[in-house]
């Protein structure tokens, strides 16, 4: 039986958080943009996450969409946890420095966000952080990686142009 949240395409990115002491990466299918001006976006984290608590002590994070030829570190982002694990010292991972925060950011993306911590809220079984974006970045010769129903894609066609 498919979940209901498996019937949305979810854009892959890679959470990314520094604390004082800690640095840790993880993916999230669960991101969206919730305003434009401001610019706000979300991420919505389950608190067993190790990130989940980084978040909280750090005030901000950053967000890396990935490229579609990124489905790897999806994969070691999603699945290792850094309780155990430090995922961004790992050969694949490589990152660059943010300019408002103290996370880094993921090379070889399609777009990142500097965010500093709006707000969160407990939301059923996760906490929605919304990020307050200070910086975007894009790289326009990129397209982003989707999951869909537990597969991953690379864009379709272009079937028209949002007016
Ligand atoms: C494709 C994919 C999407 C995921 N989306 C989310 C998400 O939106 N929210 C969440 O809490 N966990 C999500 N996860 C699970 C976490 O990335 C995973 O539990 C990770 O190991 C947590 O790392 P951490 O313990 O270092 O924070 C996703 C995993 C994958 C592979």
């Amino acid at each position: 039986m498919p979940t209901y949240s498996s019937q949305f395409p979810d854009p892959i990115a890679l959470v990314t958080v520094a604390t004082k002491t800690r640095t840790n990466v993880m993916t999230v299918g669960w991101a969206s943009p919730v305003s434009s001006k401001p610019p706000i976006l979300m991420v919505s984290v389950a608190p067993r996450r190790f990130t989940h608590d980084l978040i909280l002590e750090a005030g901000e994070f950053g967000l890396s969409i990935l490229a579609n030829d990124q489905k790897k570190l999806s994969e070691l982002a999603g699945t290792l946890t850094g309780s155990k694990v430090d995922k961004l010292a790992k050969p694949e991972f490589e990152t660059f420095d943010a300019e408002k925060i103290r996370a880094p950011l993921i090379k070889g993306a399609r777009a990142w966000f500097e965010c500093t911590l709006h707000s969160h809220q407990t939301v059923g079984d996760h906490t929605v952080f919304y990020g307050a974006v200070l910086k975007t970045r894009v790289d326009e010769t990129k397209s982003p990686l989707v999951l869909f129903h537990r597969r991953y894609y690379a864009l379709g066609e272009e079937r028209g142009v949002y007016p």
